[in-house]
């Protein structure tokens, strides 16, 4: 006689097989929703799940837009995820340093919490003394956004936030839309896009804190970065460019073959002193308008790869410096100093008032316009 329970099990595993891979063996690519948790006000956030067809998955939220989790394959097909933070809204409602938020309305440091547009001088809180941070107090980063699914084949979420007038210190009605999605070569794709009704400035910028070989799993020390840039922007102690293009050669900062981190993190070298490792603008070599690759990192033991392209003229390279092991993240694991690094694509900090760099304003009429993609990939 024939099995019942065994046909039923087989039924169901057939059925929970089915809904998640497709009839030629491969993961189907969609978006799953679930909840995430609740604001202060009650206000419910949402985690928004995308997974392409390669069985790649990214997590996203929509307060401040984080990027909650990145699971990519190692060299060995084992999937793991690749950034830091936490497994639910509580832990980014608490003090911590940004993890996977979208920056805005100014990513980076603006010095001594001020600039002037059009002869009028603005005031912006100096959240990180003297110079202001990540867009202030309340940045894009605190907001919650709204969110709308795009169904498709390349599976995204588009998420839109209004920044009002005045909010942070900032002038004009500021409409932000960021579309995530998701490629089927394994690019987290980001477009920004935003427009004003009165004169202002914007740089827009992901903050993922990546670790290649797994979050919570050690330094990233040993992951060989490439950075696409014979320049960098030198700082002062505060962090703030000094207006200067410096040559990399010969510095800490020449990243153009591909070097370990921890090979001269901590060099004798003033830059080097005042970030407390990495914490500095490139300049990226651009050959036109476009994505072009800015930065190749890997993880010799997983085999992971991240390559980052984008359209805008600089990326930050943050270390994780100011880690110290207080943050208990995903599974209560612990991240210590320098146990993730940032590459934060963007227009150079301080532009308001650095004329010389690339402009940061943004009037009505124009639209703002930038894309980043983080493609993952595994090297032999
Ligand atoms: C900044 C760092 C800062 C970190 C977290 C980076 O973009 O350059 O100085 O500590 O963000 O806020």
């Amino acid at each position: 006689m024939r099995c019942l329970t065994c046909t039923y099990s087989l039924l169901l595993a057939l059925a929970v097989v089915g809904s998640a891979w497709g009839a030629e063996g491969k993961p189907n690519s969609g978006i799953k929703r679930s909840t995430f948790g609740k604001m202060a006000d009650g206000k419910p956030i949402e985690l928004f799940t995308l997974t392409n067809s390669q069985g790649m998955r990214v997590a996203i939220a929509n307060y401040g837009g984080v990027v909650v989790s990145i699971v990519v394959p190692d060299r060995e097909g084992k999937p793991g995820d690749v950034v830091l933070g936490f497994d639910n809204l509580e832990g980014y409602l608490a003090k911590q340093p940004y993890f996977g938020a979208l920056i805005g309305r100014y990513g980076n440091r603006i010095g001594n919490a001020r600039f002037k547009l059009d002869g009028v001088e603005y005031k912006l809180p100096a959240n990180n003394s003297p110079n202001s941070l990540h867009g202030g107090t309340q940045g894009f980063d605190k907001r919650v956004w709204t969110a709308h699914e795009i169904p498709g084949p390349h599976p995204g979420l588009q998420l839109t936030y209004l920044s009002p007038d005045g909010e942070e210190g900032y002038p004009g009605n500021l409409h932000v839309k960021v579309v995530y999605s998701l490629t089927e070569d394994n690019a987290l794709r980001i477009e920004y896009t935003a427009t004003t009704d009165k004169d202002t400035v914007v740089n827009l910028t992901n903050h993922s804190y990546f670790n290649l070989a797994g979050e919570g799993n050690g330094d990233i020390l040993k992951h060989e970065v490439m950075i696409n840039a014979d320049r960098f922007t030198p700082i002062d102690s505060t962090l703030i460019p000094t207006g200067e293009l410096r040559k990399v050669d010969g510095t800490p900062f020449d990243f153009r073959k591909p070097t370990p981190l921890g090979t001269r993190i901590d060099a004798d070298n003033e830059q080097i002193k005042f970030g407390k490792g990495y914490d500095h603008n490139f300049v990226l070599n651009r050959t036109g308008p476009g994505l072009s690759l800015a930065a190749r990192v890997t993880d010799p033991v997983s085999g992971r790869v991240l390559e980052v392209f984008t359209t805008q003229p600089g990326i930050q390279l943050y270390t994780g410096n100011f880690l110290d092991g207080s943050i208990r993240g995903k599974g209560g694991k612990v991240y210590p100093r320098r146990s993730a690094f940032c590459l934060e694509t963007q227009h150079f900090p301080d532009s308001p008032n650095k004329p010389s760099f690339p402009s940061t304003e943004l009037k009505p009429g124009e639209t703002y316009r930038e894309t980043t993609d983080y493609r993952f990939s595994v090297s032999k």
